[in-house]
């Protein structure tokens, strides 16, 4: 491990922030801290590059970040008697919580059956037209107990939590008729309200077009904007809505209707954009002003131009490109030189990511995307939060936002993505409680 106290390790991670400013007197104040966390290299993911990196404490109470200083902690908090406890973690360094901005996180089943087909060289799409893919899960996601879809997602979150997310989005997309969909919303908002990771919802009924309209697309639709999307906004159930805009699922046009009619009810927009077939996604993402356009494999130059003039973010699923066995993966090269803000996501699902655990999305972003590890952990904190419309509250770690911490057992950030195969996380806090310990989940 590098010598903490050595300057020549300061600059290689020069400090975003002014070191030589006062604490935040008037947050400090205001609420008194219930806890005080030391560290040399408090990664605090403000500032426009870096790592924003503080060789001093962070202060934290009523799940809030109260205080990110550097030096000594405030003597006054250092007495037994002040009520603060204090947490030596010299020797770890600490990250804000990890936003994975896209996940398909409520379904049934798994799919290993499809390997050999994809060991076959059969293409994904090929495998959905012929009743596969999707269409397998939404089978046995109907037949799911809400209970049974609880107890699954609930051990996913568990395993994300465990190795260092604190904000999840959710997305439907596996029910696609009324029930199943409510269903699943209804399964995410419990898990938001009773598991330690916020869980934000993203409805996808226009993930496929279900068997029962017998390829009738159009009669999807309407069933979808005329019943289900007024349900899931009358009820509160999605903040978000998505499209999967693909060859052979819907059409760009079919999308725009969609994505226009979810506008009007209040639906901020995603789009599964360009990720196999090349159909100006990005182009309409930009167009329809999108909180996030998402896959991008195959986007224009023109689509990158757009995205980064109306400040669309681009959610990078690079544990996706790899599964689809195709060796194309986005190029995140091109968007970040554009000015695209990037987000790296898991696209966690049973089809084409099987994997809750940022930390090996790392090593395909790092490898397949070619990005840095710094564009990487930005792409999985404080971009992702844009991606979710949480850049006020998550994120980074600034007096006033949410106090998720993750304590990992590592020399630097960058070593985060280096390394991979093992779990350094230590502690994780979510809203200021301690929620993981030793790398397991404490409550
Ligand atoms: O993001 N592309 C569409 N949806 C998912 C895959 C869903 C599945 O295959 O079950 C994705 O890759
Ligand atoms: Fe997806």
């Amino acid at each position: 491990m590098a010598n903490l106290s050595d300057r020549s390790v300061r600059q290689d991670y020069s400090p975003a922030l002014d070191l030589s400013t006062e604490p935040d007197q008037r947050m400090v104040r205001a609420i008194r801290p219930e806890t005080v966390i030391r560290s040399h290299r408090i990664a605090t993911m403000s500032g426009e590059t870096g790592y924003g990196l503080v060789d001093g404490w962070v202060a934290i109470g009523g799940g809030r970040v109260l205080a990110v200083e550097s030096g000594e902690v405030p003597t006054s908090w250092c007495d037994l008697d002040s009520g603060v406890e204090s947490v030596d973690a010299r020797d770890r360094i600490i990250l804000p919580g990890f936003v994975d901005a896209h996940t398909h996180l409520v379904h049934a089943g798994s799919r290993e059956n499809e390997l050999a087909m994809k060991l076959a060289d059969v293409p994904y799409l090929e495998i959905l037209a012929k009743g596969g893919g999707i269409h397998g899960t939404v089978r046995l996601t109907r037949e799911a107990t809400k209970e049974e879809l609880y107890r699954k997602a609930a051990k996913s979150l568990d395993v994300m939590l465990e190795h260092g997310t604190t904000t999840v989005e959710a997305k439907s997309g596996y029910g696609l008729d009324l029930v199943t969909e409510i269903k699943c919303l209804e399964v995410a908002r419990d898990l938001d309200r009773t598991h330690p990771i916020d869980v934000i919802s993203t409805y996808l009924g226009a993930h496929a077009v279900p068997k029962e309209y017998n390829g009738n697309t159009r009669a999807y639709m309407d069933f979808m904007m005329k019943t289900v999307m007024p349900f899931v906004r009358q009820e509160g159930l999605a903040e978000f809505m998505d499209v999967f805009c693909e060859a052979g699922v819907f059409s760009p046009e079919e999308t725009f209707e969609l994505l226009q009619a979810g506008h009007g009810m209040g639906f901020g927009l995603k789009l599964h954009a360009d990720e196999i077939v090349p159909l100006q996604g990005a182009e309409l993402a930009a167009r329809m002003n999108a909180v996030s356009a998402d896959h991008l494999l195959a986007a224009s130059d023109e689509g990158i131009a757009a995205l980064a003039e109306f400040g669309v973010t681009a959610v990078l699923l690079p544990g996706t490109s790899f599964y689809l066995m195709t060796g194309k993966f986005a190029r995140a090269r091109r968007m970040l030189e554009s000015g695209v803000r990037v987000a790296v996501a898991s696209d966690y699902n049973p089809g084409t990511c099987p994997c809750e655990n940022l930390q090996a999305i790392q090593v395909f972003a790092c490898m397949g995307l070619r990005m840095t590890p710094e564009e990487i952990l930005r792409g999985m904190t404080v971009n992702a939060a844009h991606a979710l419309r949480r850049a006020d509250s998550v994120g980074t770690i600034e007096p006033g936002k949410k106090a998720d911490l993750v304590l990992y057992d590592a020399p630097n950030p960058d070593w985060l993505v280096y390394h991979f195969g093992s779990n350094p996380v230590d502690v994780v806090y979510k809203s200021g409680r301690v929620v993981v310990r030793n790398g397991r989940r404490t409550t």
